[in-house]
């Protein structure tokens, strides 16, 4: 299994704090953020990484993380020019993967609980993608799940009239033919190749699952959700919680 991390973006909803930096370099609680997705793939034993960024902040970047010998993992780097959606970053990884399952995680999404078994109820999986949900209070502002009893039926990036309060939250856990579900997407509206397209793709051929996330969680992609962040990380001094109870998880 490969870990994979986006940070790349323009992180326009935090100027000027990202005026001249990588919002994934922004402190929450007492570290950057970034270091929270690599701890999050590390505790799930996947310590072969690539981190993805634009070219103005990979030096910063690189800078920072270093070879993953801090982490206890190995990093590998790669320029996204431009950022033109999650889905397009991702399929950069593509030969970094080689045919492995990859867990993917947006730079931006901070949680206090290990993802671990969640990762291991994906190689029991065998085949597929895994996603995880969360309810949220503005669903308008992320990709959201509508539910037919357990399944997911389709998921819509900010919708504007949310058929249910769940999230798809940056946290995603795919097979090796993600790279060509993503070649069959086109850009959306907003011009981006949304990694919300890919999942529908999943539950086209019936082959998404899910599971709750557990603890806390941000998307720390705005100054409300930053401000959110860096509390739940200083209320855990940056340390994952390992402790999860059993999840009631499904499959379209
Ligand atoms: O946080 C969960 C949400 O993340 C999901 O519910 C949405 O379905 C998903 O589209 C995403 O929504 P956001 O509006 O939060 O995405 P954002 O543009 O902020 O990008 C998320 C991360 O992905 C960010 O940390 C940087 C990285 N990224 C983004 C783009 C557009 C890249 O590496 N390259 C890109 O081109």
């Amino acid at each position: 299994m490969k870990g994979i991390i986006l940070a790349g973006g323009r992180g326009t909803r935090l100027c000027p704090l990202t005026k001249v930096t990588n919002k994934h370099l922004l402190p929450v609680g007492k570290e950057p953020m970034i270091f929270n997705p690599v701890k999050q793939l590390v505790s799930a034993g996947i310590t072969d990484i690539m981190v993805i960024t634009s070219k103005d902040h990979m030096g910063e970047i690189v800078r920072l993380l270093g070879s993953g010998r801090d982490f206890g993992c190995d990093f590998t780097f790669k320029v996204q020019e431009e950022a033109l959606g999650i889905a397009h970053a991702l399929l950069l990884a593509e030969n970094f993967a080689r045919g492995n399952k990859v867990v993917v995680i947006l730079g931006d999404n901070i949680a206090t609980c290990s993802i671990k078994p969640y990762v291991e109820r994906f190689v029991r999986q065998g085949t597929g993608a895994r996603v995880l949900l969360r309810r949220v209070e503005d669903p308008e502002h992320y990709g959201i799940a509508a539910l037919d009893e357990l399944k997911i039926v389709e998921i819509e990036e900010k919708p504007r009239h949310p058929r249910s309060s769940y999230a798809v939250i940056g946290i995603y856990m795919y097979d090796k033919e993600v790279f060509d579900m993503i070649r069959k997407i086109r850009p959306s509206e907003r011009g981006e190749y949304e990694i919300t397209s890919v999942n529908n793709e999943y539950i086209k051929s019936s082959q998404l699952c899910y599971d709750i996330l557990h603890g806390k969680w941000a998307d720390a992609g705005t100054f409300e959700s930053l401000a959110y962040a860096n509390q739940i990380m200083l209320a855990v001094n940056n340390q994952l919680s390992e402790e999860w109870n059993d999840v009631d998880a499904d499959t379209i």
